[in-house]
């Protein structure tokens, strides 16, 4: 099986991973972090050009300490889209916020300016654009409507490192950017994330809010949290980094290998980049116009690890059904979320599995019919 996604870890991780485990410092409580994190946090800081980053224990904790010190609380609203992961929603409700949902545009599957635009209200606080599957939200747009309307935006970019938005890099654009390193992502350190921020006076709440608000012994400031990336972790990370031009270079040639030996079907929308916009290839996602299940269950029969993201859409799961959302309409997030399916483009992948996955994918079409 060629999965979706892997994680691509080498013996440089694992040496430093045991420098690590010999030194006997496995994380630490100092406001600054570890040696690790630190280094680790230089290195990112430079790749996307911001002022600060923090190195968190995962991409949702890393929207869960954004909504923390940008003040959203109880009675606030955050503008988010549904067609995302969980997370998305969830660190909304953690803070005690209320998410409100926005329908997608129907090409690059990130929240519709327009739609934005309707749901704003007097306790709207806040937007979270999802750069999904790698490709940015239209920011521009977005960050026009959030001026006027005097809201703070919170870039969800954790599928999104290396992707790029007239020449800035994601989550480099707004208030703060939230990263994953979940295993299947960009970069991985098992589980963790990072914040980055251009903001000096956010990126002081941020520190403390990832260390429950302490920055010397018990000189508590505000609230915060456990939210550190332990030392091995980081280590993985920091090497990670240095792989980061290499696996984007990759994800870039198989998409476009893809692209080229399925454009000539019919009854499929391929992904594509908009103006000034260049995708991270995270995920490969097509859209049909039919049989979107029969040709999934082709595909994993035949070795292509295709997946569906996400369906259903995350107002349609039983836990925000029962939360009040089962009557809210999104026609946009509902048709998409039964037609996409994406296909591996990850560093793994080689030229020759490429061909594989279109001829595969080309039969699997065919025989839907
Ligand atoms: C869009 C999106 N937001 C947030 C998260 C949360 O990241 P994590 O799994 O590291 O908590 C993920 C990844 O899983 C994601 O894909």
């Amino acid at each position: 099986m060629i999965p979706i996604n892997m994680p691509i870890i080498g013996d440089e991780e694992k040496n430093e991973v045991m420098k690590v485990i010999m030194s006997g410092q496995l994380t630490t409580s100092s406001i600054e972090g570890g040696q690790y994190t630190q280094k680790f946090e230089t290195s990112v800081k430079s790749f996307l050009n911001v002022k600060h980053v923090f190195a968190l224990n995962s991409g949702t904790s890393s929207l869960y300490a954004a909504l923390l010190s940008l003040n959203i609380q109880e009675g606030d609203e955050v503008l988010v889209p549904s067609f995302t992961f969980l997370a998305t929603a969830n660190a909304v409700l953690l803070v005690g916020a209320k998410p409100v949902f926005v329908d997608i545009d129907l090409t690059h599957y990130t929240i519709d300016p327009k739609d934005l635009k309707n749901k704003i209200t007097v306790r709207s606080k806040a937007i979270i654009p999802v750069h999904l599957f790698g490709h940015p939200a239209d920011m521009d747009k977005i960050m026009e409507i959030a001026q006027k309307h005097d809201l703070r935006i919170i870039e969800d970019a954790a599928q999104s490192l290396g992707a790029k938005y007239h020449e800035h890099q994601t989550g480099s654009l707004s208030d703060i950017g939230c990263f994953s390193m979940y295993p299947s992502k960009i970069i991985t350190s098992g589980e963790g994330g990072f914040v980055s921020t251009n903001d000096d006076a956010l990126a002081d709440k941020l520190k403390l809010i990832r260390n429950h608000g302490i920055s010397q012994s018990s000189d508590v400031k505000i609230l915060g949290s456990n939210l550190r990336l332990p030392q091995m972790e980081a280590a993985i990370a920091y090497i990670q980094m240095s792989k980061l031009h290499s696996f984007l270079k990759v994800r870039r040639r198989n998409a476009e290998i893809l692209n080229d030996l399925l454009s000539d079907l019919n009854g499929i929308t391929l992904p594509s980049e908009a103006e000034g916009c260049l995708s991270n290839w995270y995920l490969y996602t097509v859209a049909l116009e039919k049989n979107r299940d029969k040709i999934l269950k082709n595909l994993l029969s035949n070795r292509v690890g295709a997946a569906v993201y996400y369906d259903p859409p995350i107002q349609k799961t039983p836990f925000y059904i029962t939360a009040g959302y089962d009557k809210l309409i999104l026609p946009n997030t509902d048709n998409v979320s039964k037609r996409v399916l994406s296909l591996p483009v990850h560093p793994n992948v080689s030229e020759d599995d490429c061909v594989h996955i279109a001829s595969t994918f080309k039969t699997a079409l065919e025989s839907a019919k």
